[in-house]
Parts: C-alpha cells; structure tokens; sequence
C-alpha cells in the first residue's frame, strides 16, 4: 500500500502522541513477571508491542486488551511455562532481546524467531554477554543472527563492559541479572535511554547507577505490581515536531509527550539549529517526565552533532535529517554507525529517499553531511519496510514540489499506528 502526499497549507491544532513503545515493551514484560494483575493505561497498540504480548501470551500469562489498557495477570518471578511453540516477536527488536534476558534463567526451553528483516539483525551483542553469565544461548550464522534457543539455565552476575551504547542490549543484561546470583554491573560507552532502570526501581528492585554503568544484586525474588499510564512517545511526536517546523505558517501542540532526557537529544539538536520549542505542564507521570510541546514554523540553521547525543536520539536521526535539508548551511551527523543494523541499513535508507527528492547529502560508514537548504520535489519512495523512515518521508512530502508516493504504508503500524489519520487531520487534502 502507498501514500500519496503533496505539499501542505499550514499545520496547526493539537496532536495526541501515542503511547511510548519502549515503556509499552517494558511494562508488558514487568507486568507479567509481578506478583498480581497490573493495569497498563495508555499502552501503545503497535505491531512490535503486540509481539511482546504475544509471546507473553504463549509464556502462559493472561492479558486482557481493551480499547486504552490491558491487564496483565501477573504470574510472579517463576511463573512462566515452557512455550509449545516459536516465540513469534515478528519485526520487533525489543521484544526478542529483552525476552531473551528474562528466558536465559527460566527453567525451561525457549526458541525466538520473527519475519525476515527482524532474523538479518544482530543478536551477538546479547549472546555474547548472556553466555557469560551462565545462559545457555544461541542463534545461526555463529551465533550472529537469529533464530534464538534458550535452554534456561542457572546464572551468575557479570561486569559487562559494552562496545555499543544500547537500550536493548543493557535492558537483556539487567534482566537476567534479577535471575543472576550476585552483582550484574553493564558498562555502555554512551548512557542510553533508562527506561529499565526506572521501572525496576519503581517496582521495588535496588539498581544502582553511576554515569554510564548500571548494577542490580540477584536473584529477586519478586516485583511490586504497579498500574502505569505511558506517557507519549517523543520518537512518534518527533514527526509531527518536525513537520510544524517545516511547512510555513504551521503551530502545533503535541500533547503528554515522555520528555525523559535519555531520550530528548532531537530537542537539544534543533535547540543548537536555532529553534524554539516551548515544553509547557511540565510533571512527573508514574516516574517519567511527560510535558506538553509547543512548536511552529522556524528558519534553521546547520549543526553538528554526535558522542553522547546520539544514544538520546538515535530513532530520530532520519528526520532530524529531513530537517537538515531545510537548515541554512552544513549539518553534520557523526556517530551514528548503529543505524546500520536497525530495521534497515537507515544511512543507506535516509541517503536514498532524501536524494530522491533532491537533498544534498552524503554518507560515510558512520555519518551523515547535509547541505541545506535544499527545496524538494516529490518522488516515488521506497520506504523498504522501515516505519521511521516512511513517515520521515511521509513529512517530506508535505514540503515537497509535485506528489510523493511512499511504499509499505502498513509498516507505520509498528509504531505509530495511528499516524496517517492523524496526518490527514492535520493536513487534510495533502494526504491520501
Ligand atoms: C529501544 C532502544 C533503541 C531503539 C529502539 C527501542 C528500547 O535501540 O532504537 O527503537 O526500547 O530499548 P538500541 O538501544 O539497541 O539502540
């Protein structure tokens, strides 16, 4: 399925952000691991989401869905059963390694497989570590790639010194360490986003954090069951943040947006592009820092990123690219090799949609030069199944001369459900 968009009159009104997908993931798991039911309000009904379910599902955890929460029966630390089959976590990164933590110490044996673009990415970065404290875990190709088998095993706790900042990597580690005897410590290079870590702790588990380095004391022997409201996910807001900022005379609000500051390096990015963007209702929702964000159209101007900033917006980079084609001079984006394994090679991705539509950008095997500003014409894009990038050139669009046609429509599911009909409201008659 394609979308077909062209260039839009002004955005402007209010926009609800969907829950966030990573705390979506995390209260699913922790839930099902507590010692009673837990309500998730506000959860995000996404595809990679539901894939988290699923599996929980075939763990033999009850989870009732309704229209804006599910309940999970929690069945304790030790009240999962052996899957009879696959542990289907579909395109969803998160869910298999994550999972995989919590497996590598059940007592039982477990298999993780998904759809093609999930088994060519990584699985060595948790393999590696897991095997060290005890697990008994592997997949094909040398242990690089998945399928995934996990004969439960007992564990021990590790100092794992990571060669990637990863959410997902130090989130699989943390969670064998609560079935780990002794201290599970993960070093990143970088802080990546802690989610994890604040839910642990909610949850009634000590983590102790210094800088980069994350520890916990295993085994717990349980989990606080705690009902959680997630708030709006910054990485789905970040389109709509974008898309006010381009398309002349547009003002948006995006409302209960998560502004946890592992996750708002876009914010500081367009900060240092000149831009102003107000948070407004600042508080605090279960934990996290959620605020309204107020945004409209702005001039930009280049800017250089990279180190430390990259880990807090990492799922940002392709628009915070499509903004750097607007932006008044060079924009440099260093350190950004790790977008080469996500859901595709998005360098690759983000290089051959914005060439499309006429931007000046190069890539090297870690970075991204952009000259700006560029104007835009539409394109036939192929979006490769890649959500974040679908929707960067769904925004593209917006801007651009003539029609653009974005390929795999139905690939936004995996995050953002609910995002074309949100940009038809917004931008009626400029998008079909
Ligand atoms: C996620 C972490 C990030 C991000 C992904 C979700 C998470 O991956 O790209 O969309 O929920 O932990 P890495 O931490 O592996 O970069």
């Amino acid at each position: 399925m394609n979308l077909h968009v062209v260039r839009s009159r002004a955005l402007t009104g209010e926009v609800g952000v969907p829950g966030d997908k990573s705390i979506t993931h995390r209260a699913l798991l922790l839930g099902a691991l507590s010692s009673s039911n837990v309500y998730i309000r506000n959860y995000l009904d996404s595809a990679d989401c539901l894939a988290t379910l699923g599996c929980l599902r075939a763990l033999g955890v009850q989870i009732a869905r309704r229209q804006a929460e599910v309940v999970v029966h929690g069945r304790g630390m030790h009240g999962w059963r052996e899957p009879a089959d696959v542990l289907d976590c579909i395109r969803s990164g998160t869910t298999m390694r994550l999972l995989s933590g919590l497996l590598a110490g059940q007592p039982f044996m477990s298999v993780l497989s998904g759809r093609a673009q999930l088994r060519a990415r990584p699985m060595s970065r948790i393999i590696m570590p897991l095997q060290q404290m005890g697990a008994h875990i592997s997949g094909r190709a040398a242990n690089r790639l998945p399928p995934l088998c996990i004969q439960g095993s007992k564990l021990s706790g590790i100092h794992y010194r990571s060669p990637i900042a990863s959410a997902q990597v130090s989130s699989s580690i943390l969670l064998a360490g609560l079935y780990a005897e002794g201290i599970t410590t993960i070093i990143e290079p970088e802080r990546s986003r802690d989610h994890t870590v604040r839910m642990l702790r909610a949850r009634g588990v000590p983590v102790a954090v210094e800088g980069a380095s994350q520890s916990l004391v295993g085994p717990v022997a349980s989990l606080d069951a705690l009902d959680v409201c997630i708030p709006g996910d910054i990485s789905s807001a970040a389109f709509f943040l974008v898309a006010g900022l381009l398309v002349p005379g547009s003002s948006l609000g995006l409302k209960s947006v998560g502004v946890n500051p592992t996750r708002t390096g876009l914010l500081d990015a367009l900060q240092g592009m000149g831009v102003q963007i107000v948070l407004q209702n600042e508080r605090d929702e279960g934990g996290e820092p959620v605020a309204d964000i107020l945004v409209h159209h702005q001039d930009l101007h280049g800017v250089t990123v990279g180190g430390s900033m990259i880990p807090r917006m990492i799922d940002e980079i392709p628009i915070l690219a499509l903004a750097a084609t607007q932006a008044e001079g060079e924009t440099i984006i260093r350190d950004v090799g790790e977008l080469r394994v996500k859901e595709t090679d998005r360098i690759a991705t983000i290089v051959g949609v914005l060439r499309a539509m006429g931007a000046r950008i190069e890539a090297s095997e870690d970075s991204l030069i952009i000259q700006g500003p560029t104007p835009l014409h539409g394109a036939f894009i192929n979006s490769e199944g890649d959500h974040r990038i679908a929707m960067m050139a769904a925004v593209a669009g917006l801007i651009a001369a003539g029609d653009t046609f974005v390929s795999h429509l139905e690939r936004i599911q995996d995050s953002f459900p609910g995002f074309v009909p949100k940009l038809v409201a917004l931008a009626p008659g400029a998008v079909q």
